[in-house]
C-alpha cells in the first residue's frame, strides 16, 4: 500500500477564489474539521498578504496538532520572514514557497530569465531552510513550462533542500495522459526526485483536475493537493474528497492509503460550504444531494433487491448517515447538548447556552428543528468574531405605501448610537439594502445576492448570501432567519461588520 499525503488548500487556494472570505474564527473552525478528516498538511494561508491572514495562520498552527501546517510565500526574504513569525509556533513548521518557471510567466509577469529565476529559487529555498525543517517549493505553471528546463528547477531546488517539489497545472491546461507523463519524466530525470515527495496540484478549467491528479499519483507523484468541494479560482481547484473517495473505493486498482477518516467527508463539505456561501451541486460526486437518490423505477427497484446493484459508494462510508428524530419545542436541554455532540460540535457553556436560547426561539415558530437548522445555529455560536465595533440590527419592516415598499430599519451603530433609517425601493429587498446603504454611509454595490432554504418545508429556515462591494473591498455575507426579508438585511449587515472587521486588524497591524 503506498502512502498518498494529502495537502488540503481550502484556507488558501480556495479561499483567494471571488467572493469568498473568511474571517479568522471560521477558518480556524474549518481547519479543526480539516485536522478531523485527516488531511496530512494544510495550507492555512499567505501569511505576508494581510494582517488578516497572518493571524489566520498563526492560530491555526498553534491549534492544530495532527495535520502539519504550512503558509505561502513569494520567493522573497521578506515574504519568508512574514511566514516564518506566523509557523514557527506549529508542531512541524513547514513553508511552501513558489515561483513561476514558464515562458510566459518569466517573461510577461516575472519579466526574469530562465537563468536568474532558477537563481532566486535556489536562494529562497536555501533562505527558507534557515528556519523551516520542512519547505516545499512550487513551480508555478509548470505543466506549461519546458521540459528540460524544469527539471533542472526542480534538481536545484532539491540540491538547496526542499523536502518536497509541487508540480503543479495552474491554468487547467493538462490532460491525464500528459500529466502522468510529466511526473513519470521528473521522477526519473530531475536529480535527487527519488528522495524527496512529488505533489500534483491541478486546477479544474477543463474538468480534469480529479483525473490529473490521480493520473500523477499513478506516476510516482506521493502527494496530491486539493480543497474541499472544489472550491477555488475559477473552476476552481481539484476536489480532494472526491480523490480519496476514489482511491478508496477502487483500492483493489490503486493501492493506496490516504489516512483520510472519510466518514467525516460530509460534515467536512457542509462546513466548508456553510462558511464559504458556496452551494454543492446538487449532482456533484460524493457529496452532492443527489449523490445518493435513485430517482427511476428501475434503479429503486434494484436497490431494493440489493443495493450493490446500482450504489457502488454507502451513505455511511462518508458520513451521511439517516438524520435522527428532529428536536421540537418540548426537547431539554440535555438533549440538545447531546445533539450538539454527536453532530460534532465542541461548544463552550456560554456558546450552548446561547445556541439553546436561538433554539427555543425558533422551536416555538417551527414545529420541527432539523439537523441543518442546528447546523447553522451550532456553527453560528463558534464562530462568533465580536470584538471590533460593528453595526447591530435592531429591527427590520418593511410596509407598503400607495403600493410602493417602504423599509424602516433601526440599528446601533459601531459607535454605540441607536439610530432609525427609512427608504423605499421598487420592491422589498430593494427597498431594505437602499436602507441599509443610507445607515452605513458608503459606496456599496451588490454583486451577487442569493436565497436558499435550508432543509425542507414551508416552515423552513431561509439563508441569505449577498457578495457586496464596500469602500472599495469585495466582501461576502450571509445570514439566516425564518423570514428571508430579515435573513437579507441580515446577511447584508454582516457583509459590512466583516469588512469593517478586516479594517480594523489592518489598522491594529499597522499600529504595532
Ligand atoms: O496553482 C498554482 O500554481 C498555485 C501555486 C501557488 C502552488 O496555487
Ligand atoms: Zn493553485
Amino acid at each position: 500500500m503506498r502512502k498518498i499525503d494529502i495537502f488540503d488548500t481550502t484556507l488558501r487556494d480556495g479561499e483567494q477564489s471571488a467572493g469568498i472570505n473568511l474571517n479568522t474564527q471560521e477558518k480556524l473552525e474549518i481547519a479543526k474539521q480539516l485536522e478531523k478528516f485527516g488531511v496530512t498538511i494544510m495550507e492555512a494561508g499567505f501569511p505576508a498578504s494581510s494582517p488578516g491572514d497572518f493571524e489566520a495562520v498563526n492560530k491555526i498552527a498553534k491549534t492544530v496538532k495532527n495535520s502539519i501546517v504550512t503558509g505561502l510565500a513569494r520567493s522573497m526574504q521578506s515574504d519568508i520572514d512574514t511566514s516564518w513569525e506566523a509557523l514557527k509556533v506549529a508542531e512541524q513548521p513547514h513553508l511552501h514557497v513558489f515561483l513561476a518557471t514558464s515562458p510566459i510567466h518569466m517573461e510577461y509577469k516575472l519579466k526574469k530569465s530562465p537563468e536568474e529565476v532558477i537563481e532566486i529559487a535556489v536562494e529562497a529555498v536555501k533562505y527558507a531552510r534557515k528556519f523551516f525543517p520542512l519547505v516545499q517549493f512550487s513551480a508555478e505553471d509548470a505543466f506549461r513550462s519546458d521540459r528540460e528546463f524544469l527539471t533542472r528547477v526542480v534538481g536545484e531546488v532539491i540540491k538547496a533542500g526542499a523536502t518536497t517539489v509541487n508540480i503543479p497545472d495552474t491554468v487547467g491546461y493538462a490532460t491525464p495522459a500528459e500529466y502522468g507523463a510529466l511526473f513519470k519524466h521528473l521522477k526519473e530525470n530531475a536529480p535527487g526526485a527519488d528522495k524527496v515527495k512529488l505533489s500534483a496540484h491541478c486546477h479544474n478549467d477543463l474538468g480534469m483536475a480529479v483525473a490529473n491528479s490521480i493520473a500523477a499519483i499513478e506516476n510516482g507523484a506521493e502527494q496530491v493537493e486539493g480543497t474541499i468541494n472544489g472550491i477555488g479560482e475559477r473552476a476552481g481547484n481539484a476536489s480532494l474528497e472526491e480523490i480519496a473517495v476514489a482511491l478508496h473505493i477502487r483500492n483493489d486498482y490503486y493501492k493506496t492509503d490516504t489516512g483520510i477518516n472519510l466518514r467525516e467527508t460530509k460534515r467536512t463539505s457542509h462546513l466548508v460550504s456553510q462558511l464559504t456561501g458556496v452551494v454543492i451541486q446538487p449532482n456533484k460526486a460524493v457529496v452532492g444531494r443527489n449523490a445518493f437518490a435513485h430517482e427511476s423505477g428501475i434503479h429503486q427497484d434494484g436497490m431494493l433487491k440489493n443495493p450493490e446493484t446500482y450504489e457502488i459508494i454507502t451513505p455511511e462510508l462518508i458520513g451521511a448517515k439517516v438524520e435522527p428524530l428532529a428536536l421540537g419545542k418540548h426537547s431539554g436541554r440535555h438533549a440538545f447538548k447531546d445533539r450538539a455532540e454527536t453532530m460534532g460540535f465542541q461548544l463552550t457553556d456560554e456558546q450552548l447556552n446561547a445556541a439553546f436560547k436561538s433554539f427555543k426561539a425558533l422551536a416555538d415558530r417551527k414545529k420541527e428543528v432539523t439537523e441543518d437548522d442546528l447546523f447553522v445555529l451550532f456553527t453560528g455560536q463558534q464562530i462568533k468574531d465580536t470584538d471590533a465595533p460593528v453595526y447591530k440590527l435592531i429591527s427590520t419592516q418593511v410596509e407598503y405605501r400607495n403600493n410602493e415598499p417602504n423599509a424602516t430599519i433601526v440599528a446601533e451603530t459601531p459607535d454605540g448610537e441607536e439610530t432609525t433609517v427609512t427608504s423605499t425601493g421598487n420592491g422589498s429587498v430593494e427597498a431594505i439594502f437602499n436602507t441599509l446603504e443610507k445607515l452605513v454611509q458608503g459606496q456599496v454595490h451588490i454583486m451577487d445576492y442569493r436565497v436558499t432554504s435550508i432543509g425542507k418545508g414551508r416552515d423552513a429556515l431561509g439563508e441569505a448570501v449577498i457578495n457586496l462591494s464596500y469602500n472599495d473591498e469585495r466582501i461576502t455575507g450571509r445570514d439566516v432567519a425564518q423570514d428571508v426579508l430579515q435573513a437579507s438585511a441580515k446577511a447584508y449587515i454582516n457583509a459590512i461588520n466583516r469588512q469593517l472587521m478586516k479594517a480594523e486588524l489592518r489598522k491594529r497591524a499597522e499600529q504595532q
